[in-house]
């Protein structure tokens, strides 16, 4: 049942702001700033590190929290695929906590990666859609996204959803190791609470998001920027585009532009610059500056005070509501899903199941 919607994916995309409301609900009760495990509790002061391993828009959630568990509980983390991982078998020192994130629960590769860590990480935990997975069950602690069910091969309202459950387990980490102080950790729990309502208005730039899109639709390749947390989803957004509609992507780090990619610009290049005007923001202001004196057509998804700062010359603006700058990643996976979406419906592609791909990988 599509509720109204053409597409799984667009119905996905829309339920994010429940959802993920539930994620954040389930996580952190009502009236407490404080994180709350479902299960057996897990002390982040005993644990010196995180391994962290997935797939595809699961690994993005982790290169994601990696910026998280480093910031705000000054964790060591190591991010791999799974596929990599498996067969280099990396040394698993001890007190390490071992991660692993898939919407399935069933991602071949993944659970692989798991069972190579039994008996060598202190505790294996994976952050889940499906509880009854293999991948849950063979976990010491299994942590539930709530997602509910997924559809749409392209991952979309999961991604968010793992990305609410990891910062909350980041914040757990963090209260747990004294590394915030007891207001940083109520300004992220009230930040976490607005959310949801962020996330509506994002959804509410549908229309200009679309008009975007029929431009991109007629690129051959586009580029996707981002620094800092928006690192991670410049590749989750160029993911998204190239698997729905079949338009070559890549995500960069805006500091790797000059050293490579930069030689790709032209005038048919449409660069999506993923920027919230926070403390990274003029740095890749100057990153879409050189690409705007090659010609190249930027896309500018950023704030009120980001777009009326660098919105000179630019091809498009996307308009994000202001957020917590922790929070900015979940935030504007909105518009990378719906720049993806639109995009692909525009080309005509077949949206919610893109040729070549599976909803669960189980085969090698
Ligand atoms: C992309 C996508 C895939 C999955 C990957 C891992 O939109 O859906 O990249 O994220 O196959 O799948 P799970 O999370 O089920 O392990």
């Amino acid at each position: 049942d599509k509720a109204g919607h053409k597409h799984f994916m667009s119905k996905e995309i829309a339920e994010q702001p429940v959802v993920v409301a539930e994620a954040i609900r389930s996580y952190l009760p009502t009236g407490s700033d404080r994180v709350n495990l479902p299960g057996e509790n897990l002390d982040f002061s005993k644990l010196d590190r995180l391994t962290m391993v997935a797939c595809g828009t699961a690994f993005y959630a982790c290169l994601t929290a990696k910026y998280w568990f480093e910031q705000l509980a000054k964790m060591p983390v190591e991010v791999d695929i799974a596929s990599e991982f498996r067969y280099r078998e990396p040394p698993i020192p001890g007190r390490t906590l071992a991660l692993f994130v898939s919407q399935s629960g069933e991602t071949a590769d993944t659970l692989a990666a798991l069972r190579y860590c039994e008996g060598k990480a202190d505790k294996i935990v994976s952050v889940i859609n499906v509880p009854e997975s293999s991948i849950a069950r063979e976990s010491d602690l299994a942590l539930p996204i709530h997602a509910g069910v997924e559809i749409g091969v392209a991952s979309t309202k999961a991604f968010t959803c793992q990305l609410a459950v990891l910062l909350m387990l980041a914040l757990k980490a963090a209260a747990d190791r004294g590394t915030m102080t007891d207001e940083e950790l109520s300004d992220h729990a009230a930040a976490l609470r607005g959310l949801p309502t962020a996330l509506n208005t994002a959804l509410d730039q549908n229309r200009p998001i679309r008009k975007a899109a029929q431009r991109l639709s007629e690129a051959r390749d586009v580029l996707f920027l981002g620094r800092g947390l928006m690192y991670p989803l410049a590749l989750e957004g160029a993911l998204k585009l190239k698997e729905i509609s079949y338009i070559h992507a890549e995500g960069y780090a805006s500091g790797e532009l000059k050293h490579g990619p930069i030689a790709l610009i032209d005038k048919n290049m449409p660069v999506v610059v993923m920027a919230p005007r926070d403390a990274l923001f003029d740095k890749t202001v100057s990153n879409m500056q050189e690409v705007m004196a090659r010609k190249g057509k930027v896309i500018l998804v950023s704030d009120d005070d980001g777009i009326a700062e660098a919105e000179d010359g630019v091809w498009a603006t996307i308009r994000m509501p202001h957020i917590h700058s922790s929070l900015s990643p979940i935030l504007y996976a909105v518009p990378a899903q719906l720049l993806a979406y639109h995009t692909a419906v525009a080309k005509g592609t077949d949206v919610d199941q893109p040729r070549n791909l599976a909803k669960s990988v189980t085969v090698e």
